[in-house]
């Protein structure tokens, strides 16, 4: 019900905005060459999907699922592979596409897993970023918006799996 949407945080329209600079800088940095985008489920699906239509190059998207301690981002030792990506990266451009990341993520594992297997090079694209007690260095290459300690929802964002399917990131009221 309308009532209980959560409210607006950033727009659609300023999301669109933002994703457009994003993605013209993807496609001049990476200019003749071609692109595999690895979309990090869930949360990366929907700024992926937006991302990859305005960059305007060859590219290929594959989907690496890995499982988090809890729905609410609490995270513990390691990373467990849920669902791998499909085809050979060695040699390749690799750009790593996330719907946010935060103190607890584990970017870093990540970018380790996927250096594993070789890329020519590897870049991280994400919608969000909360620097705020940040654990660990992290380097991000193309960010959408940096945010505060905010818990928030949509664009693929999700609370107890909810809230994905907004097409804007919102913020939770206390009685939702
Ligand atoms: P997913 O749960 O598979 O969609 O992965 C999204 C990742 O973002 C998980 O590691 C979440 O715990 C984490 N996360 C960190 N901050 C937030 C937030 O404010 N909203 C939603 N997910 C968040
Ligand atoms: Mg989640």
């Amino acid at each position: 019900m309308i009532e209980n949407d959560p409210e607006v945080f950033i727009s659609e329209d300023d999301i669109a905005k933002r994703i457009q600079t994003l993605a013209q800088a993807i496609t001049q940095d990476y200019q003749g060459s071609e692109l595999v985008v690895i979309c990090i489920l869930k949360g990366g699906f929907c700024f992926c999907a937006d991302l990859i239509r305005k960059i305007e190059l060859p590219l290929n998207v594959e989907f690496l699922a890995v499982t988090a301690q809890n729905d609410l981002g609490i995270s513990g030792a390691g990373m467990k592979v849920a669902k791998d990506i499909n085809v050979s990266i060695k040699g390749k451009h690799v750009l790593l596409v996330e719907g946010i990341v935060n103190s607890d993520h584990r970017l870093n594992q990540l970018l380790k897993f996927i250096n594993s297997k070789g890329p020519l090079s590897l870049k991280v694209a994400t919608l969000l970023f909360k620097p705020a007690n940040l654990s660990e260095q992290v380097h991000i290459d193309y960010m959408g918006f940096e945010i505060d300690q905010s818990f928030v929802v949509g664009k693929g964002l999700d609370y107890l799996g909810r809230y994905r399917e907004l097409s804007y990131i919102g913020k939770l009221n206390a009685d939702q």
